[in-house]
């Protein structure tokens, strides 16, 4: 099957956005992929404000995103716009690291007014990076993910359908994808 970096771009220590996305992973995993999670919050801060391109964080987060065939891109809605923190890591990432990878960008957010934050924001940036195919993504109301006392997360049965579908999607993508032709004198 196929390689999927799962990168949550929240800040946030108790994150609805990474909790959202670690639960999506399970589903993935369970259609045989393995999913390997990215937290850009564990990354230095020095690293990423100072553009350190050659932090070992930064190197590590650059070879995951190479490894992988798919990304998925998850993130808070701040100030219209996804976060600045996922911004941060994705301005050192080589210009064109989504080259031949397939994309699921994910939102959460507070308000519908802001649904459309995934395709006017966060798309044209992936585009710009080159990924071949960025599948339908999906936003997700704040108060549609209840997190319990023990952990536990429950997503409200609308939103939870619609997230279900559109990471099944983005599995079929996955194994429907043609892998890059190989460069002369390269193995494939
Ligand atoms: C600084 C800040 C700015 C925000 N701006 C917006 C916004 O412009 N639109 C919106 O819908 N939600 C906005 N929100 C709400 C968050 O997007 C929402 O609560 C999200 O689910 C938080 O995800 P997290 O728990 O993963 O950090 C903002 C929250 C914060 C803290």
């Amino acid at each position: 099957m196929a390689t999927v970096l799962s990168v949550s771009g929240s800040p946030s220590a108790t994150s609805r956005t990474a909790r959202l996305l670690r639960h999506l992973d399970r589903r993935l995993t369970a259609q045989g992929h393995e999913v390997v999670p990215l937290d850009v919050r564990t990354i230095p801060a020095e690293a990423l404000l100072g553009a350190d391109f050659r932090h070992p964080a930064i190197v590590r987060a650059s070879e995951l995103f190479a490894r992988a065939d798919g990304v998925v891109i998850g993130t808070p809605v701040y100030k219209a716009a996804y976060s600045g923190l996922l911004k941060s890591l994705l301005d050192l990432l080589p210009q064109y690291g989504l080259v031949g990878k397939t994309v699921l960008p994910l939102a959460t957010g507070g308000t519908t007014a802001h649904i459309l934050a995934i395709d006017y924001a966060l798309r044209p940036v992936l585009s710009s990076m080159g990924a071949a195919h960025i599948v339908q993504g999906w936003f997700t109301l704040d108060k549609d993910i209840e997190v319990g006392d023990d952990g536990t997360l429950t997503v409200a049965p609308g939103a939870a359908e619609a997230l279900a579908q559109v990471v099944d999607q983005f599995s079929d993508a996955l194994v429907s994808r043609t892998p890059l032709p190989a460069v002369a004198g390269q193995a494939a």
